[in-house]
């Protein structure tokens, strides 16, 4: 008997999700940022918000949804909704998230206990199946606890990004997001559950909102991932500095990093201005000048940009020894079965 083990990769374009099983570690920033500098470089980018929270709108500056065209949409297998061009940015798309996706989880539930119908993976991929082909890279945004949402994102990317604050908490996130990246790997042995995803694979742990000289307390970190995901575990050597006022201003102003940073160039300029005519600036920027932390999320992107195309690299090769693999499996069995007709 051929035993078929070759399990395809889902998605066509890149494909990353930004996962921690803790809050505020900066998935959702991470994500706008990359994405939004990637298509800034010519890239076509998709993000799919699939956070309840719908926190993505706040980095874009578009206009929250509810999350319910995408709920429907997930649900009937239809097209999922678009925001073409967000705020003006040419070939950054958005599938907005929100409330509404509160509820997957125990719509699925209730599937399960039916044991009807697809996974919360398939269901996703069905529905961007009708978009996929107009995108280069695809980011996904996930929220902090809701394993069901989290596994169905795992089901279908290619690769896992996670980003750690140097924290307790994040640290224990990681761990959770390591469990569901094995799960989805190589499945459940115990409980007869075959891997979703044998694709998978780990671009790597991503410091975030680290002190520029806090290299102590680094190595740290290091070492309790090393502990969790082993010393081969990839840790990028990009790393997101800590600027919360820069952070605030960006979130405030719906404005990425690098769109951030020219703003503060032109509100310098503003400010001398106005103090030359004693006048008040209202509103003014937190932020003196933001070029340190976008530089941080320019190297990140080219970073994960790089690490996404090796490791596609590894799969064709993966995909090309799981064929070979494959047809050995074949031909042994057509040699077993001339034996045992002769
Ligand atoms: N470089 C930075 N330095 C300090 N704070 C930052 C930085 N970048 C973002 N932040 C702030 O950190 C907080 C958490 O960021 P973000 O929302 O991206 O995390 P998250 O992991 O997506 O959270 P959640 O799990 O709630 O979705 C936000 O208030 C954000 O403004
Ligand atoms: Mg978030």
């Amino acid at each position: 008997m051929a035993v078929n083990t070759f399990n395809e990769p889902k998605l066509e374009p890149l494909s990353v999700g930004v996962f921690n099983g803790k809050g505020g570690v900066g998935k959702t920033t991470i994500t706008a940022n990359v994405a939004g500098l990637a298509a800034a470089a010519g890239s076509r980018a998709l993000i799919i918000d699939m956070d309840p929270q719908g926190n993505l709108c706040r980095d874009l500056g578009y206009e929250p949804r509810d999350g319910s065209e995408l709920f429907s949409a997930l649900l009937a297998g239809t097209t999922p909704p678009l925001i073409t061009n967000v705020g003006g940015r040419e070939g950054l798309d958005v599938v907005p998230g929100g409330a509404a996706l509160f509820d997957l989880s125990a719509v699925m539930i209730s599937r399960q206990q039916r044991s009807t119908g697809a996974t919360l993976g398939e269901m996703l991929l069905a529905s961007i199946r009708f978009i996929e082909h107009d995108y280069d890279l695809i980011v996904f945004d996930t929220p902090p606890g809701d394993l069901a949402i989290i596994d169905a994102v795992m089901e279908i990317v290619s690769a896992v990004v996670i980003p750690v604050r140097p924290d307790d908490a994040s640290i224990d996130g990681l761990e959770t997001i390591a469990a569901r990246f094995q799960y989805a790997r190589e499945g459940d042995p115990v409980r007869r559950i075959p891997a979703a995803n044998s694709f998978l694979q780990l671009a790597g742990v991503l410091l975030f909102g680290v002190g520029s000289r806090s290299t102590k307390l680094e190595a740290q970190v290091r070492g309790s991932i090393a502990e969790i995901i082993g010393d081969a575990a990839p840790v990028f050597d990009s790393r997101i500095r800590y600027m919360e006022s820069t952070a605030y201003d960006a979130r405030h102003r719906g404005l990425l990093i690098h769109e951030l940073e020219i703003r503060a160039e032109d509100s310098k300029v503003e400010r001398f201005a106005a103090l030359r005519l004693g006048h008040k600036i209202h509103d003014a920027l937190l932020t003196r000048n933001a070029s340190g932390l976008a530089e941080d999320f320019q190297d990140l992107t080219r970073e994960i940009l790089i690490r996404l195309s090796e490791l596609a690299e590894l799969t064709e090769h993966a995909r090309h020894q799981a064929e070979l693999a494959e047809l050995a499996v074949q031909q042994a069995d057509q040699l077993g079965e001339q034996e045992v007709s002769a």
